[in-house]
């Protein structure tokens, strides 16, 4: 084929493809509508860029809400950069990969101390910053500010490998797909054209049910001609992931405080609160078993290595009163009956590993918070940063919580 024939091959497409953009655009909060664009309008750069970073691994739908709660708190780069981190972090709190939103925040304070608050134009100085990959770098470079750098996301990989039946295995067919796609990328409207690609992949050539007759790149797809859409894009088997077991302390004084403790900066929940946890456990802790604070603490040594937790642990759950409370379990000898109330046992799922995390219950009356931990009342657990794993068990804490009242109600009639 010469040069001419595929440089106008690749005119035809890019322009079917922003033809049917211009039909159907999906509408959405942090997009400017193909129409409006026309009639003048650009993108707001600070939106795009809040709404690429929230669109890393997690869905449209899954953001959206983030997305109206960002702008209404911090309109501008000016208000996030100036925010507290501790309101970030909560206003992110269960969207999970809390590393985005400590970059985001540090990457709104470099733009307004660097830059005036005016984001680089191009995707290599934008790739820079903090927060910033080879992904969103491209996307805010297109999107806001019209430079043709090619974008490709998982949607776009599904379309590009099926077009073209490229067999080479993800992730080693990014580059030559990069490559197509930067092939491809129109001078004119590169912001449409990436995100056209995106909603392809998102509504029409989706990984189950291709509704190929509806797409408008049908007659030029490679997979489409001999029907063998659903073999792309082809990936390399998963490895499995290790499982892990966690026990999560959660100590309430009589006045329904919590101790939390705030996770260092660096690692998984940096900067988030949390209740005092380990997922590090060789096996099931069985908390149901758990018959005094004696056990909690030999319990923690047969199944954990980790002695940094089992002392901050020990610190939190007063030892003084262990004498106690076993004087009082060996006046009750022949009870095996659990002392210590439990949550139901929470499963997560993270990138690296799964987890089930146990937890059990020390009410106490006075707490020895660490330098990291804090008490916060039962009611304003809601209004800080925790992460998904953390919100699961609240909840199951809050339902636990009432029956607990509930039940001392019932005694006092
Ligand atoms: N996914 C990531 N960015 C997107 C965008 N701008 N439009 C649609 N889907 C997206």
């Amino acid at each position: 084929m010469s040069l001419m024939q595929r440089a106008s091959d690749k005119v035809n497409l890019s322009d079917k493809i922003l033809k049917w953009y211009d039909h159907n655009a999906r509408i959405l909060p942090f997009r400017t509508h193909p129409s409006d664009i026309k009639n003048g309008l650009r993108p707001n750069p600070y939106h795009v860029w809040l709404s690429e970073v929230m669109l890393q691994q997690t869905t449209i739908k899954a953001v959206i809400d983030y997305f109206h709660k960002f702008i209404a708190l911090w309109p501008t780069i000016f208000d996030l950069a100036a925010a507290d981190n501790d309101d970030v972090m909560a206003a992110w709190a269960g969207l999970g990969y809390y590393s985005r939103a400590r970059n985001l925040h540090k990457c709104a304070k470099l733009i307004v101390s660097t830059y005036d608050g005016n984001f680089p134009k191009d995707a290599e100085t934008l790739q820079k910053l903090p927060g910033i990959g080879p992904y969103t770098s491209a996307a805010i470079a297109s999107i806001a500010f019209d430079q043709p750098a090619p974008v490709v996301d998982g949607n776009i990989e599904r379309v590009v490998t099926r077009l073209k039946q490229i067999a080479t295995p993800l992730p080693d067919a990014k580059s030559e797909i990069r490559a197509y796609v930067e092939e491809i990328t129109p001078q004119k409207r590169p912001g449409d054209f990436a995100q056209a690609m995106m909603d392809i992949g998102a509504t029409l050539c989706t990984p189950k049910n291709p509704v190929c007759g509806f797409c408008p790149l049908h007659q030029d797809c490679a997979s489409y001609k001999v029907g063998d859409m659903l073999k792309y894009p082809v990936k390399k088997p998963k490895a499995e992931k290790p499982h892990r077991y966690g026990l999560a302390v959660i100590v309430i004084d009589e006045n329904e405080n919590i101790c939390v403790e705030k996770m260092p900066e660096k690692g998984l929940f940096g900067g988030m609160y949390v209740f005092p946890y380990t997922d590090q456990l060789k096996q099931k802790f069985s908390v149901d078993k758990l018959v005094n604070k004696k056990d909690i603490h030999t319990n923690i040594h047969n199944v954990s290595d980790c002695h940094h937790w089992i002392n901050n642990i020990k610190s939190i759950i007063n030892s003084d009163d262990i004498e106690d409370v076993d004087k009082t379990v060996e006046n009750e000898l022949t009870s095996t009956s659990n002392k210590y109330d439990s949550l139901p046992t929470v499963k997560h799922i993270f990138t690296h590993f799964s987890l089930d995390l146990e937890s059990v219950i020390i009410r106490q009356k006075n707490i020895s918070c660490g330098v990291h931990q804090r008490l916060v009342p039962l009611k304003n657990l809601e209004h800080i940063a925790l992460p998904s794993l953390m919100k699961k068990l609240l909840k199951h804490l809050q339902t636990y919580m009432a029956a607990q009242k509930h039940s001392e109600e019932l005694c006092l009639t």
